[in-house]
């Protein structure tokens, strides 16, 4: 079956080297809105008979949701055989639980929201937490790609006599992997979030890090607070300014030059997310484990 893959706005670049890398020809659509905001799009080449691959990284989802639904669902009016959704960052993942009565598990609701839509999912290191595995809250088959192997190749690569930090107990999962691949000792610290925007992080000892660059590693910086206040604590003890290395930088509001500003020797994240941080491609990743 002819296979055709399209770019959701924003993330044109990932789809370039997706497409040189699996061979996939990249199709044409153009979103835009009518002018009361309503969606408006059109698919230029013909997706009949095709298997139809979307790269739509789902950071700020809400305003995409409808774009991308609609997609889908004029591909198959086209006659789109399977539409496959690459979604490098996924949305919702943190809201794993009902952390105060009257809300709700968004996770699973945005989950069965793209299930009806899609008739596969691919994307790279969801933050699983208390949902252990996709399967869990999708209703279509689903790829889990991880990105440790390309951190711990950063790693190896780029920077000398490194110790890893996991700022809580959720990054330990990272940390730990990431560390035994590139063979460098890692610490992982204790983190108290008070609120969107408040975390208090605490470290017995930093006595590991002394004599060595600390990198930090995270999956996600949204505020920054977690990374600013790791850095903060850090700050204390190691001489060396860290390196903070995450696989999603989705940066919400002012957080990427705040961190810069709290005294990180360099930012580097993946690119799942478009940004001028990206250092790590994951691209091959994707292109390698299509469905
Ligand atoms: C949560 O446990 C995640 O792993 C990240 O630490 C968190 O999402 C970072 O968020 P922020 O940048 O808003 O502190």
């Amino acid at each position: 079956m002819s296979r055709l893959l399209f770019s959701f706005p924003g993330n044109e670049v990932l789809t370039r080297l997706v497409a040189s890398r699996s061979k996939i020809p990249v199709g044409k659509v153009q979103f835009g809105n009518f002018p009361d905001g309503e969606t408006k799009l059109r698919i230029d080449s013909d997706p009949s008979g095709s298997e139809v691959y979307l790269i739509c990284s789902l950071d700020r989802p809400d305003p995409k949701l409808i774009p991308l639904i609609f997609f889908c669902q004029t591909a198959r009016s086209m006659g789109a055989k399977k539409i496959h959704l690459i979604a490098p960052y996924l949305c919702y993942m943190r809201q794993d639980k009902v952390f105060h009565p009257g809300e709700g598990i968004s996770a699973r609701h945005s989950a069965s929201l793209i299930s009806r839509y899609v008739d596969s999912l691919i994307t790279v290191d969801p933050h699983l937490h208390r949902i252990e595995d996709l399967s869990e809250i999708f209703e279509i088959p689903s790829k889990t790609l991880h990105s440790a192997p390309l951190l711990a190749d950063y790693v190896r690569e780029r920077i000398d006599s490194p110790v890893l930090v996991g700022p809580d107990g959720e990054s330990s999962q990272w940390v730990a992997e990431v560390a035994r691949l590139c063979g460098c000792p890692y610490t992982v610290l204790e983190k108290n979030r008070k609120g969107d925007r408040e975390v208090e992080i605490s470290a017995p000892t930093l006595q590991a890090l002394v004599g060595r660059t600390p990198v930090l590693i995270d999956d996600i910086v949204s505020t920054g607070r977690t990374l600013i206040e790791t850095v903060n604590r850090l700050r204390q003890t190691a001489a060396t300014p860290p390196i903070c290395l995450c696989v999603h930088g989705i940066f919400a509001e002012d957080s990427y030059g705040n961190l810069l500003k709290a005294g990180v020797n360099s930012v580097v994240t993946s690119n799942t997310i478009e940004h001028y941080s990206n250092g790590i491609d994951v691209s091959r990743l994707i292109a390698e484990n299509l469905f």
